[in-house]
């Protein structure tokens, strides 16, 4: 069998007038005022459990648009038990029959359920149409539809035979169900992770993030629509340790697939340590995790370039992007040049609900999050070797407003050069280049490489090609995704598999086969004629 060849999923420009900004606009209307029940979806039941959290959107949350019903240890067991019910056909079945189902899936986002996945990524994470166009419609297909392009080579590709010898390998699913653990700052990181395990024949356990329940409900519910038959997905939301400890007591526990904090998946790897004699199989443990992602000029670099890299990539979507550029080294020849560029930048950028598309900056996720960066920001504001040149205010009265904030450093281990802030907040340390020399560029590639203990993304810019490659070199492990002369976000599924190594991630890279044959537990079959 070949599939249909996947091509990325084309963005919709979303401009004044088009047929795509007005439905988005009043899908949006609609979703705000639906004070939507999101139920647990295990096995065929969409189950209300009565005890209920509220969903607010982060910009306005005085607002309550919805609630979600909030799980208890009986249901988590339930999902399993519903989850390994669904295993008997699903793992039967021919890997075609499973991508077609995630193909149509994709072709349900891409239309019909385009405008209900943006609203909601708009509503529910904050973020503004053109964020949510590239994330929740165009990177969700891309994942679908690239990831049954990878099972299809890989279940064509077979080894060798000789005389007599018929050789043969089978991608068979993990003995047990996968749990899916996702982040609230990527719609399509979200959609990715259960389903990626689910092409290749596996049932999981899917625990969304409390900020991203909105979308994630939609999700579902394309998944049903498309075919998915019940119990291979399953969605449970509440006490995220609850449900862990639930999910990893079971000896049915197969693997876990994981985006969020380091600090989470270390206490879940170390909790699977404890609990291995428990399980049937070796779990597979994939996550991608925390980054501190830097961006460094060379002095021959282009200061509007580099300016362009600092804006976009340490500012779309609030700076929330596990991919953002967070520190940044500059050279002082530079510096002034670059800072006026940024500076117009963000005086360009409005802030405010995404309702208004004319609104770049949208809020943060919620006000743990917002107490933590105005934390960051307050401190830098008294910090003797640190002073806040652009942005610096916030505002928590109607929405978690933080305005773009850039803290200019005098010491490239100041805390915020070190600490993982996850929001609009950028630091620039800069660097004296006056009579600089390869070993001076040396020594500041050093300090970038062990500032962190990270290793997620990462941009080096330089005019001139030997000081790009030295960057290259000596940054191996520094990080997974490395851009050269570019911002260090906005992966794109097909071109950029992405993924961080150190305290980022195993990097298995998301959007790859690398990814999938994680999710496969390989047989080969000799048969001698
Ligand atoms: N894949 C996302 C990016 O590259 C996180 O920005």
């Amino acid at each position: 069998f070949h599939v249909p060849k996947a091509v990325n999923e084309p963005v919709k420009s979303y401009a004044p007038g088009t047929p795509e900004r007005e439905e988005v606009l009043l899908t949006y209307k609609d979703l705000y005022n639906s004070n939507m029940e999101v139920p647990l979806y295990i096995g065929s039941e969409a189950i209300k459990t009565g005890d209920t959290a509220d969903i607010r959107p982060p910009h306005d949350h005085k607002h309550k648009v919805g609630t979600y019903h909030l799980a208890k240890k009986k249901h988590v067991e339930q999902a399993i038990d519903e989850a390994l019910k669904a295993r008997e056909r699903w793992a039967k079945l021919e890997w075609e029959q499973r991508a077609a189902v995630f193909l149509k899936a994709a072709d349900l986002i891409a239309g019909p359920y385009r405008s209900r996945i943006n609203a909601a990524t708009m509503i529910g994470q904050s973020k503004n149409i053109y964020q949510a166009e590239i994330d929740s419609a165009c990177e969700l297909c891309d994942f679908l539809r690239f990831n049954v392009e990878y099972m299809s080579d890989m279940y064509n590709e077979q080894p060798n035979s000789s005389d007599g010898n018929w050789n043969r390998v089978e991608y068979r699913p993990l003995e047990g169900f996968v749990y899916a653990i996702t982040p609230f700052n990527f719609t399509a990181i979200s959609g990715n992770l259960p389903s990626s395990a689910a092409l290749m024949g596996n049932v999981a356990v899917w625990k969304p993030s409390d900020s991203q329940i909105f979308s994630a409900q939609v999700i579902m519910e394309v998944f049903k629509e498309a075919g998915l038959p019940d119990g291979v997905i399953n969605m449970v939301m509440g006490d995220p340790e609850m449900i862990t400890n639930t999910v990893l007591d079971s000896p049915d526990f197969a693997g876990i697939h994981f985006t969020g904090s380091t600090n989470v998946f270390k206490g879940i790897w170390g909790k699977i340590g404890n609990n291995i004699q428990k399980y049937k199989t070796y779990p597979r443990i994939v996550g991608e995790t925390g980054g501190k992602d830097f961006i460094v000029a060379h002095p021959t670099s282009k200061p509007k370039q580099v300016a362009t890299a600092i804006s976009r990539g340490a500012f779309e979507y609030q700076g929330q992007k596990c991919s953002a550029a967070s520190r940044v080294y500059l050279p002082k020849s530079l510096w002034p040049e670059i800072q006026e560029f940024v500076r117009e930048d963000l005086e360009s950028f409005k802030m405010g609900s995404p309702e208004d598309m004319t609104n770049f900056i949208n809020a943060v996720i919620h006000e743990g999050a917002f107490d933590k960066l105005a934390g960051y920001i307050d401190r830098a504001k008294k910090d003797k070797d640190a002073e806040v040149v652009i942005g610096g205010n916030y505002d928590k009265s109607e929405g978690y407003f933080i305005e773009p904030t850039v803290i200019l450093t005098s010491d490239p281990h100041y805390t915020t050069m070190e600490t993982e802030l996850f929001g609009p907040v950028v630091t620039i340390y800069v660097y004296d280049d006056k009579n600089y020399s390869e070993e001076k560029w040396r020594d500041l590639l050093k300090t970038v490489d062990n500032t962190s203990i990270y290793g997620l993304t990462g941009g080096v810019f330089s005019g001139d090609r030997y000081m790009a490659a030295v960057a290259t070199d000596m940054l191996q492990n520094a990080a997974g995704n490395f851009y050269i002369n570019d911002k260090p976000t906005g992966a794109v599924v097909g071109q950029q598999p992405f993924g961080g190594a150190r305290s980022s991630g195993t990097n298995d890279k998301a959007g790859s086969k690398m990814n999938l044959l994680r999710w496969a537990s390989v047989r080969l079959i000799k048969e001698t004629f």
